[in-house]
Parts: C-alpha cells; structure tokens; sequence
C-alpha cells in the first residue's frame, strides 16, 4: 500500500503551484499536505480574514509536528512560506490544479466550477472534494468536464493517508493520470471509484454512524458506551460519537441526506436526533459541543 512517489503515469501534466478554495478543516489540512509536500499553493477564501485564519490553523498543526518531532522548524517555515493567502478566484489564473473545499451545496461549487472554467488556464486540473454530491455535476458547470475530476480527502487531511480519486463519465486519461501523480507525489494511496453518493468509504461509514445515532436515540446505550464498545470491540480508532463530532454535524447530516436520497432506502434516514442537534447549533468540535462538550481553541 506504499505510494510511489517516483511514479509518473503517463499523460500526467506537470503540478507545481495548487489552489486550494475554501477556509474551512478540509481546506486547510489540504493545502498543508501539498504545502509540505513541496508544492506552492494558492489558498482562496472569501476573504482575506478567512484565509489568514486558515493560515494560522495550518500553522498550529505544523507547529504540533515540530513539537512532535516529526518536522524540522525549518521545514515547518518553508511549508508556511509556500502557502499564499487570496481573497479572490482570479488568483488561480496560472495553478496546474485546483482541489475545491467548500461548503457541501450544489448550486455554490457549481458557480464556483463555471468561474474556474473563467479564470484557470487551459490543462489546470479541476478537482472537488465533494464528500457526497455527483461529481459530474460540477463538471458539466464547465466547458472542459474532461478536466474535472473527484479527489475526495479524509478528515484530518494530513493525517490520513487515503484519496477516493472520482471518475466520471467525461473525465478524461490525462486529468486522471495527473490526480495519480501528484497522490504519489503527496504520499497519500489513491483508490478510483465511480461518481456514486458516498463513492466507497462515506457509502459505508455513514449508515453505521447514523446507527450508533439510533441506538442512543432508542437509548440503548450511551455514546461513551459505544464508542468504547467500538474501539476495544472492533478495532477502530475512534468510536461514532468521537468521529461524527470530528467529522461535523452538519457535513454528516448532509451526506446522509444525500446516501438517502440516491438510494432510497428508509433504513439510511437521518436518525432525528441528528437532525435535532445540527438545527440548535451543535455541531461537533468546531462549534465546542456535539455528542460531547469540548474546550474552544
Ligand atoms: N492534523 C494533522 N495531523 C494529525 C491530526 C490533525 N488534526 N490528528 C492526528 N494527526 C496525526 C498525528 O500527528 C500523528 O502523526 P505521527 O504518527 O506522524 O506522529 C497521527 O496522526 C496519529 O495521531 P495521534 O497519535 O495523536 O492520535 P491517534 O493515534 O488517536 O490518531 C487519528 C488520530 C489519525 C485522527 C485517528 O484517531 C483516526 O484515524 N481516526 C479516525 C479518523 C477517520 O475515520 N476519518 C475519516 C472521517 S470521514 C471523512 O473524512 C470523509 C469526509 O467526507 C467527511
């Protein structure tokens, strides 16, 4: 499962200088992994206050890695140097790719694809890390779908190692081949998939997390009950309650209205809960309280 960075596929275009659009977990933790990575990038948000507080979140986390010691201070400065903050889409005009992090609704991230399409060069590879909306949605907002393509990344960003690489029906052999490269080049394993809700990994972790909903809804246990019964019992890393509060309410709430809808499948609706704590504002870590309290940084 070792990426190889060596490897170039054929018909991959040469990336240098990225663009990342968005201020948000994903945004920042995507425009570290390139950053550290040695790639150049451009981070746009809606403004220039957003982007500097993205700025400071990746800072925060390279800071974590040098106290660590996982990082050279040296190596963390020259990360943060390679990263400029804009507060305008024209500053994308001359990226080799894009990889969009905004809000999980269609309408936006399709008038963001059609302004890509304005303002990037021709050959720039346009990606979404769309969690679960159609890929080919966003490429249709264009006049190049052949260009556009799914790299769905994993919360947090740099510490996960995986990237769903979303296919759809137009996108063509170069941009596919690039999106390998640079996974290679940015250590993370890329695995295709086709354009479905959920692509492999949100199609099967989201109906057992709306469960564990269920379950404390049903008030069969408690969410420390389960997730500690799903840690020691199952192996994973965190239990549901710990991951949805990581992951947002709200983005989980979005994505299994969406595993709903495209499967039609009673048993996939949001439990009510869910739904109940996203409307009174609780949506995990980033707002302080979730399933759980925690301390605001
Ligand atoms: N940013 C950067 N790096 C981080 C990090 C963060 N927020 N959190 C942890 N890491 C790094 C650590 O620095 C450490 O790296 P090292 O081994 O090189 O020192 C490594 O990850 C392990 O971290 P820790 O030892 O501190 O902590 P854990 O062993 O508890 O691991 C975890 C943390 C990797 C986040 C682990 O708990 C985990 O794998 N959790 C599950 C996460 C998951 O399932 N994510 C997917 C959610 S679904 C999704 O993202 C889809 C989207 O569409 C919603």
């Amino acid at each position: 499962l070792t990426p190889d960075a060596g490897r170039q596929p054929a018909g991959a275009r040469p990336v240098e200088l990225v663009g990342v659009v968005g201020s948000g977990t994903m945004a920042s933790g995507i425009a570290q992994v390139f950053a550290a990575s040695g790639h150049r990038v451009v981070l746009v948000a809606r403004s220039l206050e957003k982007a500097g507080t993205a700025r400071k979140r990746i800072a925060g986390s390279l800071d974590r890695a040098v106290a660590k010691g996982r990082m050279r201070a040296e190596d963390r400065d020259a990360t943060m140097e390679r990263i400029t903050p804009a507060d305008s889409q024209d500053a994308l005009a001359e990226v080799d790719l894009v990889v969009e992090a905004i809000a999980e609704d269609l309408a936006i991230k399709q008038e963001l694809f059609a302004n890509l399409d304005r303002v990037c060069k021709p050959g720039a590879v346009l990606a979404t890390t769309t969690s679960s909306l159609p890929v080919i949605a966003c490429a249709t907002a264009t006049s190049r779908p052949e260009d556009v393509i799914g790299m769905h990344f994993f919360n947090p960003a740099p510490a996960m190692k995986l990237v769903e690489v979303v296919r759809t029906v137009r996108t063509g052999d170069e941009a596919h081949a690039t999106v390998h490269a640079v996974c290679a080049k940015i250590r993370k394993h890329a695995v295709d998939c086709g354009d479905r809700a959920g692509f492999i990994v949100n199609a099967l972790l989201f109906p057992y997390l709306n469960n564990a909903v269920k379950m404390v809804q049903e008030h069969y246990a408690t969410p420390d009950v389960i997730d500690t019964a799903m840690k020691l019992g199952a192996g994973y890393p965190m239990g549901p309650f710990e991951l949805l509060d990581v992951v947002g309410l709200d983005v989980s709430l979005a994505i299994e209205d969406v595993l709903h809808k495209e499967f039609r499948d009673e048993s996939l609706a949001p439990a009510p809960l869910l739904r109940q704590l996203v409307d009174a504002g609780c949506l995990g870590r980033k707002t302080g309280r979730g399933f759980r309290e925690y301390a605001r940084r």
